[in-house]
Order: structure tokens, then C-alpha cells, then sequence
């Protein structure tokens, strides 16, 4: 091998070599660890898809997101995510709510009545059970709660939230 030919190889060599320390260094030392996401079903997954179900037979994601999918923008109703919403209330509150025949006497809306949340009395009750076990069961990672709950507040109030 030629002068030459050591001196690139040992520059080719130095690159690669303090790249794979610069990685290691990052992995190591690197303080923004990434939290994944914050959103979670406690409930078994087969069961959970006959939650999803009755969730997509209702059209509730017409004006609710869910699961990062967005709620329906030919809607675009300012709807409070699903996501989390397990813990923030709880599976009776869930029951209670989808079966009221007015759910606006529960939680007031600032919407007109075509855009506010429809009531599901009519609905078989093992249905809205199914449904509300299954609201009950969308948590949310400890980080991310007051996030969630900020975005709550501002969805149903249009105010900005001060805690
Ligand atoms: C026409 C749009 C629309 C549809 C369809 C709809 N919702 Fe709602 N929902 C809303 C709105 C808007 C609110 C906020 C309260 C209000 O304005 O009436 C709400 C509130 C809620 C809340 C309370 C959220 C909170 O902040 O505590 C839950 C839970 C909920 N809806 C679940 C559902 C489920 C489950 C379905 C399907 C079975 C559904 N919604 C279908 C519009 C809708």
C-alpha cells in the first residue's frame, strides 16, 4: 500500500469511527428520551374490537378523534378527543352520559344542538355498557394528563385554559 492510499484510508477510517462514537455518545447522554405515545386501552384486544365497533356503528368519530385519527373534517365539530378520556372521568359518568336523553344537562354544550353530542338512550343497553367500559378504559400516560386535560377544557369551553 502507498503513502497515499494509508493516509485516505486512515481519514475514512477517523470519519466512520468518530461517527459511531458521536452515535454512542447520543444513546448514552442523550436527555430527551423518547416517552412514545401517551395514549392507551387497558382493555383486552379482543374485546376492544367490538368496542371499536359500536364506536364506528355510531359515527362517534363523525365529530370525535381517536387513535390519531382526526374526526371527520367534512364535520369538523369541536368535539373533545376520546383519547385519554378514561382518565378523566369514569365508566358510570360514561353510562350515565350516553344513556341521558338529554346528555346537555350533564355537561353543557357551547354548540348549536346539530354539532352537540346526540343522545344514545335508544341504544340496547348492553351497547352503551359496552361503550362506556370501553371510554373507561382510554387512558393516558401520567405526563401527558394535564396536556389532555387542558385540551378538554379548551374543546368544550372555547377558553383558554388556566389551571
Ligand atoms: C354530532 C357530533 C358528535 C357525535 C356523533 C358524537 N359526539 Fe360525543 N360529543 C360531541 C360534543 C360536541 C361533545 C362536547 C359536549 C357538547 O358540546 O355536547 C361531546 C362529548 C362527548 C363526551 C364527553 C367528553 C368529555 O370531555 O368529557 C364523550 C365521552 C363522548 N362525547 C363520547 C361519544 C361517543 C362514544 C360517541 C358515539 C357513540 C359520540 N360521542 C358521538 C359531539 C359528538
Amino acid at each position: 500500500m502507498r503513502r497515499g492510499e494509508k493516509g485516505i484510508l486512515l481519514v475514512i477510517a477517523l470519519i466512520v469511527g468518530g461517527t459511531m462514537l458521536k452515535n454512542l455518545w447520543f444513546v448514552t447522554h442523550d436527555k430527551t428520551v423518547d416517552r412514545g405515545l401517551p395514549f392507551y386501552s387497558t382493555m383486552q384486544k379482543d374485546e376492544e374490537k367490538k368496542a371499536m365497533r359500536l364506536i364506528s356503528d355510531n359515527q362517534c368519530r363523525d365529530c370525535h378523534s381517536l387513535w390519531g385519527g382526526e374526526a371527520s373534517f367534512m364535520r369538523n365539530v369541536p368535539a373533545p378527543r376520546l383519547d385519554g378520556i378514561g382518565s378523566i372521568r369514569d365508566e358510570e359518568w360514561f353510562y350515565n352520559y350516553l344513556s341521558s336523553k338529554d346528555p346537555q344537562s350533564i355537561l353543557p354544550s357551547r354548540l348549536k344542538k346539530e354539532f352537540s353530542m346526540p343522545s344514545y338512550a335508544s341504544l340496547p343497553e348492553a351497547e352503551r355498557r359496552e361503550m362506556a367500559k370501553y371510554l373507561a378504559s382510554l387512558k393516558v400516560k401520567d405526563w401527558y394528563l394535564t396536556e389532555t386535560r387542558k385540551a378538554e377544557y379548551e374543546k368544550l369551553t372555547g377558553n383558554t385554559y388556566k389551571p
